[in-house]
């Protein structure tokens, strides 16, 4: 059985004052596992808000190295110093605005996982390679490179974000996302066997309270990372709910 996740993605956003409805975020005793993702500076007073309740906390990024000349970076150890128990790697805005290739990508994912951290590995199409000839191979192409050959389902999320879905309030048809879940999940099970059987996948962009439970009944949904709507306790917690109703 996977656990379903709901990942939020504050990006270059939040406030101290904004983190205390952190806290008021829930899910059950056996209810999805809840992780949130402030800016760095945040970690450490999330990490405190959050503690003894349901939501985790995790990073944006992290350098593929243990330490060094790397200004303006941080390393994953230094994400699981400061609280956190995950890190997303490889998010588009990330490739776009740092040039990221899939195997600095795979790199950091690797660093992640040596520091005992869950690598939320974030892979998707543009427009442009959505309306082309091969857009589940461009997909998958990114899947393979960015993936560490030591991948386990403990230590790796992958997270399907279409680029043109993310802040756009436009989504996918249901038959997209089913179809690009499965292809992801054969995938997976090809190369990981069970463990990737048992991999979380995610889908990411523009997921509201109003369109989440449609997309959580697709079998390879295990669940969402989310930005905007990630932001309010009043608008997470319905997708939240939904995500535990799936
Ligand atoms: P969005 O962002 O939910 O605001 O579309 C998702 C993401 O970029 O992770």
């Amino acid at each position: 059985m996977r656990r379903k996740l709901a990942a939020g993605n504050w990006k270059m956003n939040g406030t101290p004052e904004m983190l205390a409805e952190l806290s008021t975020l829930s899910s059950g005793d056996s209810g999805p596992q809840i992780i949130i993702c402030p800016p760095a500076p945040l970690l450490t007073r999330a990490a405190d808000v959050t503690l003894g309740s349901r939501v985790e906390i995790g990073g944006q990024d992290c350098h593929a190295n243990a330490s060094g000349a790397h200004t303006g970076d941080i390393a994953a150890t230094m994400l699981k110093d400061a609280g956190a128990t995950s890190v997303i790697v490889g998010h588009s805005e990330r490739r776009a605005d740092h040039a990221e290739t899939d195997a600095q990508v795979r790199a950091k994912a690797e660093a992640a996982c040596r520091a005992g951290l869950t690598a939320i590995i974030c892979i998707g199409e543009s427009e442009e390679e959505r309306l082309g000839p091969d857009c589940l191979g461009i997909i998958a192409g990114q899947l393979d490179g960015s993936t560490p050959d030591t991948a386990t389902a403990d230590t790796t999320v992958i997270a399907y974000e279409p680029i043109w879905a993310i802040g756009t309030g436009r989504v996918p048809t249901m038959e997209q996302i089913i179809e690009t879940h499965d292809m992801i999940r054969a995938n997976l099970i090809t190369r990981f066997g069970d463990q990737g059987a048992q991999m979380r996948i995610l889908y990411g962009g523009s997921v509201k309270p109003a369109n989440a439970a449609d997309i959580f009944k697709a079998e390879n949904v295990d669940g969402a990372l989310v930005g905007g709507a990630s932001l309010k306790a009043s608008d997470f917690q319905p997708i939240i709910d939904a995500l535990a109703a799936s």
